[in-house]
């Protein structure tokens, strides 16, 4: 996502980036495809879906685009921006078709969704649409595709999770794996176009999730993100004991698998996390004291334009829960400048809170004003552009104090670290998290320790994103 200003999220470095198993064995297969992947965390982990389907139809996945008989794009709808990104890869996939007349082009995910067949019309160059819910039909539209003719699905589905469907590991590092554990969302933001591409919310069978992490686990896995829109509201019912299980029991579930076990997760929305989430958090070494927190705008009035359900004195006894229950948690953020109607006052109000919450880190926006969304019918995107950017500006730049400040905090302190490979500049040095979900570097050293190990790592020095340090 372009507009994302400083940090770059887990996935966010990872836009665009195409990816394929190492282990891919193109050689056996007699067609090959390529996929690449924009959004959030749930889109890269429905490619892994997508990527396991089309090895059961007879397609091995490629690094290079201009060797596949099949190219994908996992697009994302949620900002203007979001989506002219897309375009512009579209743009450049055109020239291969013209190298190869018989390869394929296929649009997937949140604005294959929200464009349906108009695709069509406005690319002329993409012979596949499908939906986030229509994955399982993607054989039969490249069928139908290779026979000349535009292929469609786009039906969302209420109860589709792909819970039997095992993901093809993409481009990973081996030690850490997200997991989907439920689908769209209820809620209805009204900024947001994710209700709108991705359908209603619906969570996965809990024994298959539990037995995915478990799988991923005995392949050496060391960590495993639960991922949703809204974590908080999974709710499953296991009709052979007729047992409810929520949130919080599928969290300790998944911990229990393993103490070598890392689980996080994300996201959860401040109206619905509940304090038993947060003592099984803390009840487990393993669960990571780690929550993302989007909230979106500091003004109770705002929130409320914004249909998120909770008032900022909500917010800020979620945050004093949590400090209360887990002193040494990490707690982050996304935030909307410039949404409709905001004052000047109701901006301060954002940085306020910001400044009480003590976020180590935000994903900042500025409003976009997405079709279709009850924001787009109901109020006017009356923010002028420049005054969006300067407020995204100042909470910017006030996020970096906090991230600084945040990193001073942790001087002298020593962390277990899973160590996830080579730090991005330097071979002789590793690169890995503490459970707060910090980046630390510290040098490699006559320590004979590998990738997925745990390491205590005492923090010496820190830059703007990253904790340095050295194994104790
Ligand atoms: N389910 C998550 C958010 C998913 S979208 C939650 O409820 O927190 C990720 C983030 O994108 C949102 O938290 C919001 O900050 C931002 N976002 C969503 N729609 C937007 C829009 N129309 N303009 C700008 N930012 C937006
Ligand atoms: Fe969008 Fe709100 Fe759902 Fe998050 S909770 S995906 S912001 S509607
Ligand atoms: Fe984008 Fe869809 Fe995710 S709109 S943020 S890819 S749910």
């Amino acid at each position: 996502m372009l507009d994302f200003i400083t940090q770059k999220k887990h996935d966010e470095s990872r836009q665009g980036e195409a990816f394929a198993p190492e282990q891919a064995g193109v050689q056996q297969f007699s067609k090959r495809f390529y996929i690449e992947s924009y959004g959030c965390q749930m889109n890269f982990a429905d490619s892994e879906v997508v990527a396991s389907i089309l090895q059961e139809g007879g397609f091995g996945a490629t690094r290079n685009y201009e060797e596949a008989d099949l190219i994908l794009i996992n697009t994302c709808s949620i900002r203007e921006k979001a989506e002219q990104t897309v375009r512009k890869r579209l743009t450049d996939l055109r020239k291969v078709k013209q190298n190869r007349p018989g390869a394929l082009i296929g649009v997937l995910g949140c604005m294959a969704e929200r464009l349906k067949s108009k695709f069509l019309e406005e690319e002329k160059l993409v012979d596949i649409v499908v939906g986030p819910d229509a994955y399982r039909t993607l054989p039969s539209l490249i069928t139908e595709a290779e026979g000349g003719q535009k292929a469609v699905n786009v039906l969302l589905s209420r109860e589709e999770t792909y819970a039997d469907i095992a993901p093809v590991r993409l481009g990973g590092d081996g030690v850490s794996a997200f997991v989907s554990i439920m689908r769209g969302c209820n809620n209805m933001c009204s900024f947001c176009v994710v209700p709108f591409t991705r359908g209603r919310e619906r969570s996965r069978d809990a024994i298959s999730i539990v037995n995915e992490c478990q799988v991923l686990f005995d392949e050496g896995y060391k960590e495993v993100t639960l991922l949703g829109q809204n974590v908080d509201s999974y709710y499953w019912v296991d009709e052979s004991t007729d047992t409810i299980v929520n949130f919080a029991q599928l969290l300790e579930k998944v911990a229990l698998i393993s103490p070598l076990l890392r689980v996080r997760f994300s996201t959860s929305h401040p109206k619905d996390i509940t304090d038993e989430v947060l003592h099984t958090m803390a009840k487990y070494e393993n669960i990571c004291k780690y929550i993302h927190l989007p909230v979106q705008s500091g003004s109770t009035r705002v929130l409320q334009l914004m249909n998120r359900t909770y008032t900022r004195e909500w917010y800020i006894a979620k945050v004093d829960r949590i400090r209360a229950i887990m002193p040494d948690c990490g707690i982050s953020s996304d935030i909307i400048a410039g949404f409709c109607t905001e004052t000047e006052e109701e901006h301060q109000e954002t940085m306020s809170l910001m400044e009480y919450s003590k976020y180590d880190l935000s994903y900042m926006f500025f409003y976009s004003e997405r079709p279709g969304t009850l924001a787009a019918r109901r109020y006017e995107d009356d923010i002028p552009e420049d005054v969006k950017k300067r407020r995204l500006d100042e909470i910017v730049h006030l996020q970096n104090k906090l991230s600084h400040e945040s990193n001073v905090r942790d001087l002298g302190k020593t962390f277990k670290v899973l160590i996830e490979g080579d730090s991005k500049k330097s071979g002789n040095d590793w690169k890995g998290r503490n459970s707060q979900n910090k980046m630390l570097v510290f040098p490699k050293g006559d320590h004979k320790v590998n990738k997925g190990d745990y390491v205590m790592v005492k923090v010496t020095d820190c830059t703007k994103a990253t904790l340095l340090g050295e194994i104790v």
